[in-house]
């Protein structure tokens, strides 16, 4: 009797007969042997079917298969060294479940909007199916650095009265007779769980109505925010590179075989050790006015800003004390000097922009009234984050990462559309 297996633990098998449940990826014939390149979500493996050696139902039915058809393969489990897998399965018995025709996506080359609107099978190619296993151990290793380290997951809402990152880019909705929008950030939450459970994060969906048509830009996005009650914006900091140390180190320990799948050159990975470099916001303008660009104090960066100072450094750089002016009105000012805040975006190397956004936040009751007025939120729709400075106020600062630009810098993708299994892009929302 076959023992039922999948591709990942043929190695358990060697020798054995196995079934496995199976699509056929591509298929070449010598006229005497059939090669069948299989794959079943876990990974892949050569089945040799040889003429001689089965019956003329089993070789026919071996010749009838086509690309993304699937089966039931039988057969037995043999040491290939010459193999990527290091197995080759010889075939013994195929049972047909599905012969598929006129597969649309050949190993051809196809354009973007062909292969966005074919995601639902585009995502089962080599590539990104490599993805898809890194971006899952991206969010295992994220969870695992968390709950080592003495916080709490806590999830935020998705439905909110308010805005917590801007009033411009809200998916607005009825909630039943009053407004809602779709969260931008659980940070404000957060913020009320940190004085409730210490340190905290969450990891959860979110939402951004941006008119950007960049690669670094999609409408719903995830992201995983941490926030700490006792943590200046120094001690932040180290918690942030630690963390993403620790994350790189965990997907290139567990998945060689899918960053080789990507074609990722690894060794630029390998440096992204704690301590990270970080220069203020002041020295940045300046450099960047040594590089010609001519980018006023007060402004904020774009993509290509962020580029050129990334390119100075191998590992992630904190770019940190920004100008009040163009951050949120929850941050810091610096006490030494009121006109910047006490915040960091850390920008990845390689030109893959900003992946963290993090800050320590006010914490004094009247500063934040102030602040409230300023930018006319109404005290009414914010009460209760209003309350948390009025009752056992805190220092406490925290981050947000965003998942699919850290998946698409350790992957090294050109894109974010990739990173993530069903894109929701500028008019994008099939399929
Ligand atoms: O810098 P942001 O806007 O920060 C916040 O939302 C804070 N409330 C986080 C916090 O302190 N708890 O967003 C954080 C990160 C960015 O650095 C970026 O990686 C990602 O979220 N991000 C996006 N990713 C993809 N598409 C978008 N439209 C994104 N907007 C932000
Ligand atoms: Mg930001």
């Amino acid at each position: 009797m076959a023992v039922k297996s999948v591709i990942r633990q043929v190695g358990n098998h060697v020798g054995e007969t196995v079934t496995i449940g199976a699509w056929v990826n591509n298929k070449r014939s010598s006229g005497k042997i059939q090669f069948l390149q299989l794959r079943d979500g876990t990974g892949y493996i050569q089945g040799v079917v040889v003429k001689s050696e089965v019956s003329e139902e089993i070789w026919d039915k071996a010749k009838s298969l086509t690309q993304e058809s699937s089966l039931y393969v039988e057969g037995i489990i043999r040491e290939e060294p010459r193999s990527a897998s290091g197995y080759e399965l010889t075939v013994t018995n195929i049972e047909i479940i599905h012969i598929t025709e006129n597969y649309p996506i050949t190993p051809k080359e196809h354009g973007v909007d062909f292969l966005m609107d074919h995601r639902h099978l585009w995502l089962r190619s080599s590539k990104q199916r490599a993805i898809m296993v890194i971006r899952a151990e991206i969010i295992r290793a994220v969870q695992q650095f968390f709950d080592d380290n003495g916080f709490t997951l806590v999830d935020p809402p998705i439905l909110t009265p308010t805005s917590a990152e801007g009033t411009t880019n809200l998916f607005h909705t009825k909630y039943f007779d009053e407004d809602a929008y779709l969260t931008q950030s659980g940070q404000l939450y957060m913020e009320a769980a940190a004085m409730a459970l210490g340190k905290v994060y969450s990891f959860g969906p979110t939402f951004r109505a941006e008119k950007s048509k960049t690669r670094r830009h999609l409408i719903e996005f995830w992201m995983i925010e941490p926030e700490m009650a006792f943590t200046d914006h120094e001690e932040s900091l180290k918690v942030q590179e630690n963390f993403i140390s620790y994350v790189v180190q965990s997907v290139l320990k567990n998945c060689k075989a899918e960053l080789e799948a990507v074609g990722r050159d690894v060794s630029k990975l390998e440096r992204i050790q704690a301590p990270f470099p970080r220069i203020t916001y002041d020295e940045a303008i300046e450099f960047l006015h040594t590089q010609d660009f001519d980018i006023p104090w007060g402004e904020d960066f774009g993509a290509p800003h962020e580029t050129a100072i990334a390119e100075r450094y191998e590992k992630p750089v904190f770019i940190t004390h920004y100008p009040k002016d163009i951050k949120a009105f929850y941050m810091k000012p610096d006490p030494n000097r009121p006109d910047v805040v006490l915040c960091a975006d850390m920008i990845a190397p390689e030109g893959y922009g900003e992946i963290i956004g993090g800050s320590q936040r006010i914490d004094d009751p009247e500063l934040m009234e102030e602040r409230f007025k300023e930018h006319n939120l109404s005290t009414e729709t914010y009460q209760w984050y209003l309350d948390l400075r009025k009752y056992g106020s805190v220092p406490h600062s925290g981050f947000g990462l965003g998942l699919e630009r850290t998946v698409a810098w350790i992957c090294g993708l050109d894109h974010v559309r990739e990173t993530i299994p069903f894109p929701r892009t500028l008019y994008r929302l099939y399929p």
